[in-house]
């Protein structure tokens, strides 16, 4: 079985590091590397927390790069107050040991996009789209051997979670959106209007519990804890595990279901910077640039998660 090699970019983020242990625990993918970004904490800790995830893992092997610490044109908004000041409050995780790499993770996104074969590496963002671009800015040759970029970002019917307008992700950097939808890249887009409907409950937290196993017990302490922000706001029984659906896609896409159309990216209201205009119902002749996707079966997402955690 040919695996397929993924570069998952990062600001872990509880939900970020689930994405991960799901990727590291998936037979069909090879994770070349882990590149950090500033995002939901500033950089430090993103790749500080993306080592931990690795050490946890078992996987002291993966390449883990640090990036961009500042959006391309605005200064770096942060979201402790989802995530805790840490950025992966929960569990008590040691200080990592699996090394961070001493090449900048935009030169491994260069290097590694030259090296392999064209149209044979996945880009997984599933934080500010900083690293990203910035790479196409840097080495625009690269942009055509990339196979899909598969992201979690936007929203559009589920509307923003950090403005009213603005999903997280996109609104800390949309000059780096605006790059990365525009570039021609074959993408998927995993905005809120799906993750809003993978919702975890107090039973898929007993089921990660009672694998007694670190892995089981810390996603466990990750979802308990991140839940607790978005059970108040939005007043519902559970949280919405939004990073690992752009990994579920790789695995099972048949869990979800989407339309391809026109999505742009706000770049210039204040009022609704970051804001992803999807032309969901085609009503402009805008190119369609990605596959933007609005279901997802729940309960096939975690028995694919909880399936796959179990093994680690
Ligand atoms: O809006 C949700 C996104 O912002 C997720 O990627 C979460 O980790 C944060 O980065
Ligand atoms: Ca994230």
């Amino acid at each position: 079985m040919t695996q397929r090699k993924i570069i998952i970019d990062t600001d872990p983020g509880q939900d970020d590091a689930v994405a991960i242990l799901l990727a590291l625990a998936a037979p069909d993918l090879e994770v070349l590397g882990l590149t950090a970004v500033a995002g939901n904490v500033p950089l430090e800790l993103t790749q500080t927390n993306a080592r931990k995830v690795c050490d946890l893992a078992g996987r002291p092997d993966i390449p883990v790069f640090a990036g961009c610490d500042r959006p391309l044109a605005h200064p770096l908004v942060t979201a402790e107050h989802v995530h805790g000041k840490t950025g992966l409050d929960g569990p008590d995780l040691p200080a990592p040991i699996t090394p961070l790499q001493d090449a900048h993770a935009v030169d491994f996104l260069i290097e590694t996009l030259r090296t392999e074969p064209p149209g044979t590496v996945t880009l997984c963002p599933i934080g500010p789209l900083t690293n990203i671009a910035t790479a196409f800015r840097r080495a625009p040759d690269i942009v055509d051997r990339v196979q899909e970029i598969v992201l979690m970002g936007g929203a559009y019917f589920e509307v923003g979670n950090i403005t009213p307008a603005a999903e997280f992700n996109i609104y800390v950097d949309p000059e780096a959106a605006e790059i990365v939808f525009n570039a021609g890249v074959p993408l998927v887009v995993m905005p809120l209007d799906v993750t809003h409907k993978a919702l975890t409950t107090p039973a898929h937290i007993a089921g990660f519990r009672q694998m007694g196993t670190p892995v089981g017990a810390a996603v466990a302490a990750w979802t308990v804890f991140f839940e607790r922000f978005d059970k108040e706001k939005y007043g519902q029984e559970g949280a919405p595990l939004h990073d690992p659906c752009t990994i579920a896609w790789l695995l099972a896409p048949e869990l979800f279901s989407g339309r391809h159309i026109n999505v742009e990216i706000e770049v210039h209201s204040p009022l609704t910077r970051g804001m992803t205009v999807a032309d969901w119902w085609r009503v402009t002749d805008r190119p369609a640039n990605a596959h933007f996707v609005g279901n997802v079966d729940a309960d096939g997402y975690f028995a694919l998660l909880t399936r796959h955690i179990a093994t680690l």
